[in-house]
């Protein structure tokens, strides 16, 4: 039994704001985000738009290409699926209903079971696991959709120079299919390996204020500001060169390989130094990486998922390669796959 990946999509909100345009409102410069972020842009959403839109769009696009595939209907596809999960930090709604079944129904996938989880940037990661899993637990289940969508702009503090220009927002998409071929030895397919760790000492480093239980909204109280980030950017950026390293040497040895075996690593795109780090201490050529943060910025629990998109649909994976997503993130979370193409 393999559990393969079928298709993807990606959406992006049209709106790109560059660095220059948020230097116009913030105490900043393109040279400072560009020399310690890698960042040159982030695209943002328009009021109304909602995570589950994004969600949608990028649903719809992986949904497409796998109906060009299969000569089946995007309609029929989505009605037969059997499961949704999405991964959010920035949900439609505070935690009832979850984004998922907003999806759900928005696609017609009245046959899936849905819901969301919080794994922060290491959401698709989590989040391609748990669905390998509940594949694999039921004979009748086949197919999942696995959903990153962030509206990370509506919990931006954009005063806060120190974390307002490094996130975007966007979603990804990935049908993932129960299969027969072998997960193991010669010929294996689809998710092979998977990490997942957090560390809930490191919770305070990166963290939503305002709105849920702990510090909920008073009736009648004045909003200052809206739930926002608040970061502790050294604390995480340690972190993330920590667990971005020993993810991927982690993975490796599971699988008893060297870097020289994996095609394609792409990591969470928090920051290009983050992965510049990483690269240097594990000796990692240039052609292994891919990073697009320089257009997307951080689109936490999207950015694995749409940089595989744009590699998938460049056709720049070819099959049998091997590729590694390690994500990284608030919580602290941090795990990583290999995936067989
Ligand atoms: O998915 C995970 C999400 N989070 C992350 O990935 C964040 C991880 N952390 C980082 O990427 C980095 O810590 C940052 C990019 C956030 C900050 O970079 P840094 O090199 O650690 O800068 P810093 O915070 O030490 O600040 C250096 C200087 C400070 O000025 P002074 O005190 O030296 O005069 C800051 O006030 O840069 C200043 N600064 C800025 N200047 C212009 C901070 N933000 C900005 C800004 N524009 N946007």
């Amino acid at each position: 039994m393999a559990f393969e990946i079928r298709a993807t999509g990606r959406a992006v909100p049209p709106r790109r704001v560059t660095n220059q345009d948020l230097a116009d409102r913030v105490d900043t410069t393109d040279e400072w985000i560009k020399s310690h972020t890698g960042i040159g842009a982030r695209h943002i959403a328009d009021e109304g738009i909602a995570c589950s839109d994004l969600a949608f769009q990028a649903a719809e696009a992986a949904l497409s290409q796998l109906a060009e595939t299969n000569g089946e209907s995007a309609a029929m596809l989505a009605a037969d699926l059997d499961l949704i999960i999405l991964a959010t930090t920035s949900a439609d709604y505070i935690g009832v209903p979850s984004t998922a079944c907003v999806l759900q129904d928005k696609l017609g996938a009245r046959n899936a079971a849905a819901f969301d989880i919080t794994a922060c940037c290491t959401g698709l990661v989590y989040a391609l696991e748990i669905a390998a899993g509940l594949l694999a637990m039921n004979v009748h289940r086949k197919r999942a959709l696995v959903i990153g969508s962030e509206l990370l702009s509506r919990i931006t503090d954009w005063s806060d120079r120190g974390s307002c220009v490094l996130f975007g927002d966007g979603a990804a998409a990935i049908i993932l299919e129960k299969t027969d071929a072998p997960r193991e030895g010669a010929g294996r397919r689809g998710l092979i390996q998977s990490i997942l760790h957090a560390d809930g000492s490191g919770a305070q480093a990166l963290f939503v204020q305002g709105g849920g239980t702990r510090d909920p909204f008073k009736a009648g109280e004045v909003l200052t500001k809206q739930p926002h980030l608040i970061m502790d950017g050294r604390i995480v950026y340690n972190f993330a060169v920590k667990a971005l390293t020993s993810t991927i040497e982690e993975l490796l040895q599971a699988d008893g390989i060297t870097i020289d075996a994996v095609r394609w690593i792409i990591p969470h795109q928090a920051n290009a130094r983050i992965v510049n780090a990483a690269q240097k201490r594990l000796g990692i050529s240039d052609d292994k990486l891919y990073l697009n943060i320089e257009e997307y910025a951080n689109t936490s629990a999207a950015s694995i998922g749409i940089a595989l998109d744009e590699l998938n649909r460049a056709h720049r994976i070819a099959q049998g390669d091997l590729v590694m997503l390690v994500g990284f993130g608030a919580g602290l979370t941090y795990g990583g796959s290999l995936i067989v193409w």
